[in-house]
């Protein structure tokens, strides 16, 4: 057996596989983003620990046999988040998230310094970690003098689970101080952000062994002391091993709370300018290149709180037939834009309202937003030399049809849906668990899923599509102007 530990934004997954990669079972426990101003966005890490705890306890209620059987576990979590550390290991600040934009200053001010984009192949997105060390350096200097390490989220469970401060590529690619080429830490751009390396977690690859599980987590759950943990990877490398994304040519359309268009590629290809994000992938010697637009399942659950409606109550009242845009659009900007507009100042929109929009139009003009932003990555990464032929959908928002065929329609390529099952980050952390234990070929297990179905573009609404597409590109520039 195989565990794969994903730390997403809104809960934490525990997903056992057997030596076959059959699911065998789950566990889930969730998680909150807390808002204490406008752009920040945090959690506090002992509450990962916390759910950590709740979803293994339950896999170990349902499945006690099978998790003490575990021989491998792998790692999987939210990018990017700033997790500081004092000399004792004590957690000194909430943690600094993914979609937290305060640090824009500082990132401008970064992305400025060209040795930024020469080395590590992107933007200096406020995003992305150390923007947040340089706002945290600017307004909270005593915690920035007592910062001891930095961790990835992941990585802080790594500590908890093993006792040891270690990384991987995927994850490590985006903090702004990886050479991403050469996949090691640039002590020049650490210099920038007045840290060195010694406040950095060791490397290893996604597949490699990092650490093994301390004696009393082991002891509190049936499973072995000693069992190896393996690198892992950000959620979105992790997504794409439990995929098979591990190919040149390969992509998917990743309906999270963020979204992301990812490929993978042979080689490194940055191109910053394009504002597609270049990373490690989390198998040795392979990249990828990813276009992440900020709000994605996080737009309809935005609408979602304030109609009152769940959010499958809301794709439900749309059907299963694709309409033509009704001529109200959405910006889904709700925290800024990095794809591919590199503005965390913007802000999302409706335009175009009038008495008859009921809360249906503004569903689908939602779902419109959300496909519009994934076609604005496509492009970005067919500037970046990479060209989709077809997408395969994960995520949770990718249950909902209408959404997928507006995907497909508005990127004008076959959008897959996988054989039922679950493909997430929890299942490629899995993958990499099994592969670091055995030594497996990492090619043989990241195999793809079987496709159940294939959504095709849909032709006769293909013209109002590509207008919808028009007005909603000629909206950023107006907003932002309006914004200014
Ligand atoms: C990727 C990114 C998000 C998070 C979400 O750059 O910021 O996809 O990884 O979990």
């Amino acid at each position: 057996m195989y565990l794969g530990l994903d730390l997403g934004t809104s809960g934490v997954k525990a997903l056992l596989i057997d030596a076959g990669q059959k699911i065998i079972g789950s566990g889930h426990a969730s998680l909150d983003v807390s808002r204490p101003h406008p752009g920040w966005s945090e959690q506090n890490p002992t509450d990962w620990i916390r759910a950590c705890e709740t979803a293994i306890a339950e896999l170990k209620a349902s499945h006690p046999k099978e998790l003490a059987a575990v021989k491998g576990i792998g790692l999987s979590g939210h990018m990017h988040g700033a997790t500081l550390l004092d000399a004792g290991d004590q957690v000194l600040r909430p943690c600094i998230l993914w979609n937290d934009t305060r640090s824009h200053a500082e990132a401008a001010a970064l992305d400025a310094d060209p040795r930024f984009r020469q080395l590590t192949g992107n933007i200096v997105f406020p995003g992305f970690t150390a923007p947040k060390l340089a706002w945290v350096k600017n307004n909270e200097p005593s915690v920035f003098a007592k910062v001891a390490k930095v961790l990835l989220p992941k990585d802080f469970l790594r500590l908890w689970l093993t006792g040891e401060h270690i990384s991987e590529m995927s994850d490590s690619a985006g903090t702004s101080w990886l050479d991403v080429g050469k996949r090691r830490w640039s002590p020049e751009l650490l210099a920038a952000t007045s840290l060195d390396e010694r406040q950095m977690p060791s490397l290893v690859e996604g597949t490699e062994k990092a650490g093994a599980l301390r004696a009393e987590l082991a002891a509190s759950w049936g499973i072995a002391s000693g069992t190896p943990v393996a690198g892992g990877a950000g959620d979105n490398a992790a997504s794409a091993c439990g995929m098979g994304t591990v190919g040149a040519g390969h992509a998917f359309v990743s309906l999270g709370t963020s979204g992301v268009l990812f490929a993978a590629n042979a080689s490194y290809l940055p191109n910053p300018a394009s504002a597609v994000h270049t990373f490690c992938h989390a198998l040795p010697n392979t990249w990828h290149q990813m276009g992440v637009i900020l709000s994605a399942t996080d737009s309809l659950n935005w609408l979602s709180e304030i109609s009152g409606k769940k959010a499958g109550e809301l794709t439900a009242e749309l059907g299963e037939t694709l309409k033509a845009p009704s001529g109200v659009s959405f910006l889904p900007y709700l925290s800024g834009e990095r794809t591919p507009h590199n503005d965390s100042v913007i802000r999302g929109s409706f335009t175009g309202l009038a008495h008859e929009s009921g809360r249906a139009v503004l569903t689908q003009a939602v779902l419109e937003g959300v496909a519009f932003a994934f076609r604005d990555s496509l492009e970005a990464l067919k500037t970046a030399g990479t060209i989709l032929t077809r997408v395969t959908a994960i995520g949770g928002g990718s249950r909902s049809r209408y959404w997928l065929k507006a995907i497909a329609t508005a990127l004008q390529v076959p959008v897959d849906i996988p054989a039922d099952g679950d493909f997430g980050a929890a299942f490629g952390a899995a993958r990499l668990g099994l592969i670091a234990a055995i030594g497996a070929d990492p090619l043989a297990v990241c195999t793809a899923p079987r496709t159940d179905a294939t959504i095709e573009p849909d032709v006769p609404l293909g013209g109002a599509y590509a207008d919808a597409y028009q007005r909603y590109r000629a909206l950023y520039p107006a907003i932002k102007g309006a914004m200014a």
